[in-house]
Parts: C-alpha cells; structure tokens; sequence
C-alpha cells in the first residue's frame, strides 16, 4: 500500500483470503467497510474536536476549580470524562470497537466447526504446532474481554475451536482502518524493512516471537529469514490453532507455534535464540509479568543476540498531558486494563533489571511504508517504539 492522505480507508475487500480465512458474503464486507470508515472518521475527523474541547472549554473551567495547572492525565480524564464532545465521541468509538466484534463473531461462529476442522487438517499436514492443554492461563488475560472480544483470545467454544483467531484475522483491518496491510502483518514488514537498514549481516538462525496471537507479525520475520528455525508462543490456543493452519496456508513453513507462557520459557536452553522479539504483548500483561518475562528473555537470549519490543510510546516527562490522556483512551474505553500503566513504566528499565547493560539498549522507530497522513488513531497506527538491546558477549 502506498502513502496515501485519502479519508477513505482502503476497501476491505484488499483483505488478502487465504485458505483459512472464514466465508463471507456481501453483506459483511458492507459492514466492514462501514466500521473501518467509521473508526477512521471518529479518529481523524470527531478526534480533533476532543483537542478542541480541551483548549476551549475544560482546561479553563479545570485551572479554575483546581487553581493550579493539571499535574496528570488523570486528572485531564476526569474533567474530559464531564465534557459532553468527549462523552459522545467516547460513546461512538467504544461502539465501532462492540460492532467490530459483533460483526466478526456473528460470521465466525455459525462456521466455528467447519473452521475447525479445515484447520485440523491444515495443521496435521504441516505439524507445526504444540499445545499444552495443562497451562494455566494468566489472570491478566483470563479474567478481561480484550478490546471487547468475548472470552479474550483463549476461550473455546467448540472442539479443537480456532474461533479467537478467525474473529481476530477477519476484524484487524477494520479496527486499524487497513494500517497494517492485507495481511495484517504491517509490523512483522516494518521490523525485516528496520533490520535490513540498520543490520544488514544479522542472520539470526533462532527467532522466538512471544505473544504471537495469529501469527500475523511473525510470518514476514520468517520468509525473510528462511533458514531460520521460529518458535512463537502464545498462552492461548484457538488462537494458536487459527495461526499454525493459517502459516500452512499461506505457505510458510518456518514457524512453529507452540502453547507457553513468555513468563516460563524453561522449555528453552540458555543462550539459544539470536532474536527474542514481542508486538503490541506486553500491554497486554502486568508489572509483575514483565520482569518475569524479562528475565526469561535475557536468558534464553545468545551473546550477540536482539532482544526487541514494539509498543507504543512510553509517556515521558516531555510527552503533553493532553496526549499523555488521549492514548490512554483504550485502558479506560476498550478493556486494555495495563496499557495505562504500562506506558508509566520504563521497558528499558526492566531489560536492564534483567542483566542487559545501558550501553546494550537502544530504542527505535519501526514504521509501515503505508503510514497514512493525519491524525494519529492511537495504539492502531502501524508506527511503533521499539524498545531494544543487544547482548554483551
Ligand atoms: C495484543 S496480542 C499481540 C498481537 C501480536 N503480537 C501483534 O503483533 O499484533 C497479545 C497476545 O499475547 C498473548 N499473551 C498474553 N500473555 C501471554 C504470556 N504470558 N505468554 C505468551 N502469550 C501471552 C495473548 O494471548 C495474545 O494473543
């Protein structure tokens, strides 16, 4: 996709239908389409009268009643939360996040054992996957309705189900307006784009991507390094099934999607992996899960090897408080409960608690080519910080 400033969306018909992919028919590609434009209207339009409302009407009335500046983003919250643009901008975007799911589900679940069956036979074919039905799903992810997906990623409804993962594969492009490709594999693009421009000899012989839901992200990293051996792991299986028949599909054969947690990575030897790499994961966990998770990244991690996190920014000092509140929308409206604190904490403070040097780490900006003009759609823009470290030998 090219840079482009239309307000349109792209299509969704650019979807790319793999064979795994569920059947639809007319009528939900309207409603698609009409989802993708609404989210995109809200942000890039509507958004820009939150500002507006800001400025004009709550900040005056708030350094009134507090006598002083705002000193946080929670304070900018409370007072927008009284705002009657905000409250109805809120409302409409909390429901393109509720459409969105319903649209998929109610395409994904009618078919649910057709799907898994498709997918049973795809993944026997290609043996690439290993589930472990004794894990414990974490209370982060057991216990919340990810950006208002019933039952989160691991929850099975049928024998075998892959339905997370086909509700997931059919809804990204109109969550993210079509941001990150046909595909949705934007930020797996991004990161081979940033490697080649900044490593050109790194070719690592193991990767291991941590939180790799579909596998959406992961299957560029693995066609652009053929000879290496992927692992990527995820707590939940529908959605781990839906990615190992999806690779197979699309015809790579690289990766093997395996059922653990990023917090016990005891499976794996010391030292035996060149890249350890996570995408938009670890909002998705707690304080104390990062450190854990650190840690098992730090050791499995080779001399020489890339330790790389793509999230979005962490709030800084000299990040406004406006902006500081506007990307914390999904922690408060779209059930993302860690994203707030997440960006309080410093990733690399927790890489170098884990035993990397500060002269190891680095942080980087990895973008799509197709970063659209405009507005930003905080957390669903295909521009991420990457926070990063290379291993001391
Ligand atoms: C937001 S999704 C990540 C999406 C994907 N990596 C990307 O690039 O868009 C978070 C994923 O992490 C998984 N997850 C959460 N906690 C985990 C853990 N401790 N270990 C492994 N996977 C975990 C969830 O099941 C979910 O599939």
């Amino acid at each position: 996709m090219t840079k482009t400033s239309s307000s349109l969306p792209p299509a969704w018909h650019h979807v790319e239908q793999h064979d795994m992919f569920p059947e639809h028919d007319h009528d939900d590609v309207a409603r698609f389409n009409f989802i993708a434009s609404m989210n995109k209207y809200l942000s890039q339009t509507l958004g820009a009268g939150n500002e507006l409302s800001y400025e004009k009407r709550v900040l005056p009335a708030l350094q009134k009643e507090l006598r002083r500046e705002p000193r946080s983003r929670h304070e900018i919250r409370e007072a927008m939360n009284r705002d009657p643009y905000h409250r109805i901008w809120s409302a409409a975007k909390r429901n393109t996040m509720e459409q969105r799911q319903q649209i998929s589900r109610s395409i994904v679940l009618p078919q649910a054992d057709a799907l898994a069956e498709k997918a049973a036979d795809l993944i026997e074919a290609a043996g690439n996957l290993e589930l472990d039905p004794a894990l414990e799903i974490p209370p982060y992810i057991k216990s919340v309705d990810h950006h208002c997906m019933p039952g989160s990623y691991h929850t099975e409804l049928v024998d075998d189900d892959v339905s997370a993962g086909a509700n997931y594969d059919m809804g990204m492009f109109a969550t993210t307006g079509g941001a990150m490709g046909k595909l949705t594999d934007m930020a797996g693009c991004a990161v081979v784009d940033w490697l080649r421009d900044e490593y050109p000899n790194f070719k690592p012989k193991r990767i291991l991507d941590i939180g790799c839901t579909i596998g959406h992200t992961v299957l560029p990293i693995a066609a652009a390094f053929p000879e290496a051996e992927v692992i990527a792991i995820d707590v939940a299986a529908p959605v781990l099934r839906y990615a190992a028949a999806r690779a197979a599909a699309l015809g790579i054969n690289n990766v093997r999607f395996v059922q653990a947690s990023g917090e016990d990575l005891s499976r794996f030897d010391d030292e035996s992996f060149d890249m350890v790499y996570t995408s938009m994961f670890l909002h998705e966990t707690s304080n104390s899960a990062i450190s854990i998770i650190m840690n098992q990244i730090y050791r499995v991690l080779a001399p020489s090897g890339l330790s790389l996190h793509l999230e979005q920014p962490s709030y800084t000092d000299e990040m406004p408080l406006y902006e500081q509140f506007i990307r914390d929308w999904d922690a408060h409206n779209n059930n993302e409960p860690f994203w707030s604190r997440l960006h309080d904490t410093s990733i690399h403070g927790e890489m170098q608690a884990s035993g990397f040097a500060a002269s190891d780490l680095f942080v980087a900006k990895v973008a799509s080519a197709s970063v659209t003009e405009g507005p930003e759609d905080h957390g669903r823009g295909a521009a991420w910080h990457a926070y990063g470290a290379i291993k001391g030998e």
